[in-house]
C-alpha cells in the first residue's frame, strides 16, 4: 500500500528552492548510518536554483564525502554540451563544493551509443544498496515534470515506460528526435524519498493530470511514480497548484 503523498507549497519559485534545500537537509540529517546518502538529481531548469543554494551552503553543513550524487536522467550528449544535465549541475553546484570525484556517479561516456551509456550507468549504480527486487535504494530522488506529464526521461508512448526489470535504459524520444538515458519507474519507485519539484503556472495542467486524470501511464508517465515503500513528496509553489484540486489523501503544508 503506497503512503499518502506529502505536499509542501511555497509562495514562489525562490521560496520553493529554499524549501527544497531545507527538505534535502532534513533528509540528510536523518540519513541512515553506515552508508553514503544518495541523491538522484533531476535535470531541466527548475532545480537549478536549488543546486545553486546547495553549492552556497556553509562549509560543513553537508559532508559531501558522505554523499553520492547521481542523475535521474541524462540527455545523450557529451558532458560539456549545453543540453547536458551533468553540465548544468556542475556549473550550478559541483564547481562550488568539495566532493570526492568517486562520489559523482554521472552517466559514463554520454553522447556515444545510447545503449552502451545506459548499460555502463546501470553497472555504475549497481554499487548502491539494493532492494529485494534488485533495484538501487536511492535516499532522495528528485524529479521534475514536463508539460506532457513526463518525468525523468520517461516520455509519453515511449519504450522505457514498460520496463519492469532494468534500472537504467536508453529511451528514444521520437518527438525530440533524440536518445535519453533514464532511470526506469521501478528504479525510481525503490527510492526512500521521491520528490517532484514543480514551479510555475505553466505546470498546473501537467500536475492536474498527474493528480486528477484517470490513470493512463502511457499518456501521463508521471503516474508511474508510486514509491514501493518510500515517501512521495511534492515540493511546489503556489502558481503550480493555484487552480487545481490537491489529492484528498495528501498531507499539505504551506510555507
Ligand atoms: C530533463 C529532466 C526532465 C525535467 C522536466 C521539467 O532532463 O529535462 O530530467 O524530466 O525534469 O522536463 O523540466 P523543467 O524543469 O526545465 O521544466
Amino acid at each position: 500500500m503506497n503512503k499518502a503523498p506529502k505536499i509542501r507549497i511555497a509562495k514562489d519559485a525562490e521560496h520553493l528552492a529554499q524549501s527544497a534545500c531545507q527538505w534535502l537537509l532534513e533528509r540528510y540529517q536523518a540519513r541512515r548510518a553506515g552508508s553514503k546518502f544518495s541523491i538522484a538529481l533531476s535535470g531541466g531548469s527548475t532545480p537549478k536554483r536549488l543546486y545553486q543554494l546547495l553549492g552556497q551552503l556553509a562549509p560543513g553543513t553537508i559532508d559531501w564525502s558522505e554523499v553520492l550524487l547521481l542523475w535521474g536522467d541524462e540527455r545523450n550528449v557529451a558532458a560539456d554540451h549545453s543540453d547536458s544535465n551533468f553540465r548544468m549541475v556542475r556549473e550550478a553546484m559541483l564547481d562550488s563544493i568539495s566532493i570526492p570525484q568517486e562520489n559523482i556517479l554521472a552517466v559514463p561516456n554520454p553522447g556515444g551509443p545510447a545503449a552502451e551509456a545506459a548499460s555502463a550507468y546501470e553497472s555504475l549504480l549497481s554499487t548502491l544498496p539494493k532492494s529485494d527486487s534488485g533495484q538501487p535504494i536511492i535516499d532522495c530522488n528528485l524529479l521534475g515534470i514536463g508539460d506532457d506529464v513526463h518525468t525523468a526521461s520517461l516520455f509519453p508512448h515511449t519504450k522505457a515506460l514498460t520496463e519492469t526489470e532494468r534500472v537504467v535504459v536508453e529511451n528514444w524520444v521520437e518527438k525530440m528526435d533524440c536518445w535519453r538515458i533514464t532511470l526506469t519507474a521501478p528504479a525510481i519507485n525503490a527510492s526512500r524519498n521521491v520528490a517532484f519539484l514543480i514551479a510555475g503556472d505553466k505546470k498546473s495542467d501537467a500536475l492536474n493530470a498527474l493528480w486528477n486524470a484517470d490513470r493512463d501511464t502511457k499518456l501521463y508517465p508521471s503516474q508511474l511514480i508510486q514509491p514501493t515503500s518510500g515517501q512521495l513528496w511534492f515540493l511546489v509553489d503556489e502558481a503550480a497548484v493555484q487552480s487545481i484540486e490537491l489529492p484528498n489523501d495528501a498531507e499539505c503544508v504551506r510555507f
